[in-house]
C-alpha cells in the first residue's frame, strides 16, 4: 500500500520505518521537499521510501498518518490542498502540547474541544481517526516492547469503516491486542487530556516506555 506520513519527527520516523519494514511504500512529508531528517531517513531505509512536501505525501498516500506538532498540524494539512485529503483516512497522532511556558506543557485546546475535532472540522472530507497519541513512538509500532504487548490502545473517529481499517492496521501490522473504540471524534478530548498525566509520569519514571492497561 502507498502511505503518506506527514511529519519528520520521532513519530513520523518510527511509523514510516515500520511501514517500510512491512513492505509498504511510504512518502515522508515535510514543510520542505528536502528536509534533512526526511532525506536521512530515506537513505537509511532504502527501497520503498521517498520524501517530499506535506502536499506531495498527501497526494501519494492511499492512507495518511498525521505525525505533526500540535501547533503546526492544521497549517501542515492546509498546505496539502483539499483534493489530496478528500475521502482519505488520516491516522491523527498529534497532541496539542503547548511548551511556551516550559515543562510540563499545557494543552492548547481541551475540555470542550480537541485538536482531533479541530482537524475534522477544518477538513470535513478527511476521515480522522485519533489513536496512538497516548504512547511513545517506539511503543506505537511495537507494543510488545512492554509486558508482551499486554496493554491498551484507545481510538476514536466519526467514520466506522475508517476506524475498522485503522484497527486492522494496529492489530495486524503493529501488533496491538487490546484496542478500545471510544466512539466519535469528540472523544479525542479524552485521549489528548491524558497527556498532562503522561508528561508527569514521564517526569517521575524517567522513561517514555509506559502505557495504559484498562482492567475490566
Ligand atoms: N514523540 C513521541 O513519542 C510522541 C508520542 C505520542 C504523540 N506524539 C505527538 O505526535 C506528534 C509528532 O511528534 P514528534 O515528536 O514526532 O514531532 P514534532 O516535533 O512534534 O512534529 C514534527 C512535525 O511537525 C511539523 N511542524 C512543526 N511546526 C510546524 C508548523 N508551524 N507548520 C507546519 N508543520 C509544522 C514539522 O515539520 P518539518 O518536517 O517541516 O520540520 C514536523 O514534520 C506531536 O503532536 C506529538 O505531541 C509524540
Amino acid at each position: 500500500m502507498r502511505i503518506g506520513v506527514l511529519g519528520t519527527g520521532s513519530v513520523g520516523q518510527a511509523i514510516a520505518t515500520k511501514l517500510i519494514s512491512l513492505g509498504h511504500d511510504v512518502k515522508m512529508g515535510s514543510r520542505t521537499a528536502t528536509n534533512e531528517k526526511a532525506v536521512a531517513w530515506k537513505e537509511r531505509v532504502g527501497q520503498g521510501a521517498s520524501v517530499g512536501t506535506f502536499a506531495d505525501a498527501a497526494a501519494y498516500g492511499e492512507i495518511l498518518v498525521g505525525a505533526l506538532s500540535g501547533a503546526g498540524a492544521i497549517d501542515a494539512l492546509k498546505s496539502c490542498g483539499g483534493s489530496s485529503l478528500a475521502g482519505k483516512i488520516l491516522v491523527d497522532i498529534s497532541n496539542p502540547l503547548d511548551f511556551t511556558k516550559g515543562f510540563p506543557p499545557s494543552l492548547s485546546v481541551c475540555n470542550t474541544d480537541s485538536l482531533g475535532e479541530q482537524i475534522q472540522r477544518t477538513f470535513p472530507d478527511l476521515k480522522v481517526v485519533k489513536t496512538l497519541n497516548t504512547v511513545n513512538a517506539a511503543l506505537m509500532v511495537d507494543p510488545s516492547r512492554l509486558h508482551g504487548g499486554d496493554h491498551t490502545m484507545v481510538m476514536c473517529g466519526n467514520d466506522v469503516d475508517a476506524k475498522q481499517k485503522v484497527k486492522d492496521i494496529l492489530t495486524g501490522w503493529f501488533g496491538w491486542k487490546d484496542i478500545i473504540d471510544l466512539g466519535d471524534i469528540s472523544n479525542a478530548r479524552g485521549t489528548e487530556m491524558f497527556l498532562p498525566l503522561w508528561v508527569r509520569l514521564y517526569g517521575v519514571l524517567k522513561t517514555p516506555e509506559f502505557s495504559i492497561k484498562v482492567m475490566r
